[in-house]
């Protein structure tokens, strides 16, 4: 198989790009920093991170729980502010899906995708049509009536694909979406996911602690050491036609990416 590796510098000089400067990224972080204020002091979560992900990129991130992944892409959506550093989407309009998919449960399936345009200020009647052609995307024609409960962790995910969808986001942040799910369903949702980023054209950062889901995903994947998170390594992943999660070249780079976890996490004693 040939995956390139690339280490990154943990310090890339300050903006420094992966990408030519004819061609901004979609997204670009630089020197990134960010601490928390708590009880017992200043808690750094993310060290100088410098990272870009490009127009249609879909960008694995993975790293050990309590690494800054989260943190990562709270600051990408705009929800909290870095320590330092920069972050710049270019004013692309971001989305985010969540591990929880946290839809309204007494809202049907069609009404919580509906509740996204809406906030957009669709009008009525396109609201409808876009809803139907959402649920068509996420293989849910036909349940835009079920309530959440009523729908299996699969298809609630699917709602809340769509849900993101509706945002109209270039970007769309994805942390653990499929975490929960068992692993034929996400199986099913990663080639889905796959087909929805191709036909849309989405720039894509997802992150996941499951290395073969990294692997089976990204067109690149970064590795992020122990907190304070920094980048430790970058492997871009070639594509060759269709990958499926149990072919070998997924199995090749996911044990790759857990010997550098592995290592990464006996030099911090976790
Ligand atoms: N709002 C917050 N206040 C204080 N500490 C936080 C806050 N959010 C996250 N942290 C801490 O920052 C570190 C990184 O958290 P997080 O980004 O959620 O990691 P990950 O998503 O990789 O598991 C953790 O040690 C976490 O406890
Ligand atoms: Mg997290």
């Amino acid at each position: 198989m040939s995956v390139s590796t690339r280490a990154t510098p943990p310090a890339a000089e300050p903006g420094a790009s992966a990408v030519p400067a004819d061609k901004p990224p979609a997204v670009a972080l630089t020197e990134v920093s960010k601490a928390y204020r708590t009880g017992r002091g200043e808690l750094l979560a993310l060290d100088k991170v410098s990272m870009t992900i490009a127009d249609g990129e879909f960008v694995c991130i993975i790293g050990a729980s309590g690494c800054g992944k989260s943190t990562l892409l709270n600051l990408v959506a705009g929800l909290d502010r870095p320590t330092s550093g920069t972050v710049e989407t270019g004013g692309r309009r971001v989305g985010l899906m969540f591990q929880e998919p946290a839809l309204f449960p007494w809202l049907s399936a069609a009404r919580n995708i509906e509740l996204a345009l809406r906030a957009r200020g669709v009008p009525r009647q396109a609201r409808r049509d876009i809803t139907r052609e959402l649920l068509h995307a996420v293989r849910l024609d036909g349940f835009g009536d079920k309530r959440p409960h009523e729908l299996s962790g699969g298809m609630r995910q699917r709602v809340a694909m769509a849900r993101a969808l509706a945002q109209d986001a270039d970007v769309l942040l994805m942390d653990e979406p499929f975490g929960a799910l068992d692993a034929m369903t996400r199986d099913l949702l990663h080639d889905e996911l796959e087909r929805i980023c191709a036909e849309r054209m989405l720039t894509v950062a997802f992150v996941t602690h499951n290395v073969r889901e990294a692997a089976r995903l990204g067109d690149r994947v970064v590795v992020l050491s122990s907190r304070p998170g920094k980048v430790i390594a970058e492997f871009a992943v070639p594509r060759h036609g269709p990958r499926r999660i149990d072919s070998a070249e997924v199995a090749q780079l996911a044990a790759t990416l857990t010997d550098q976890l592995r290592e990464e996490m006996g030099r911090h004693g976790n």
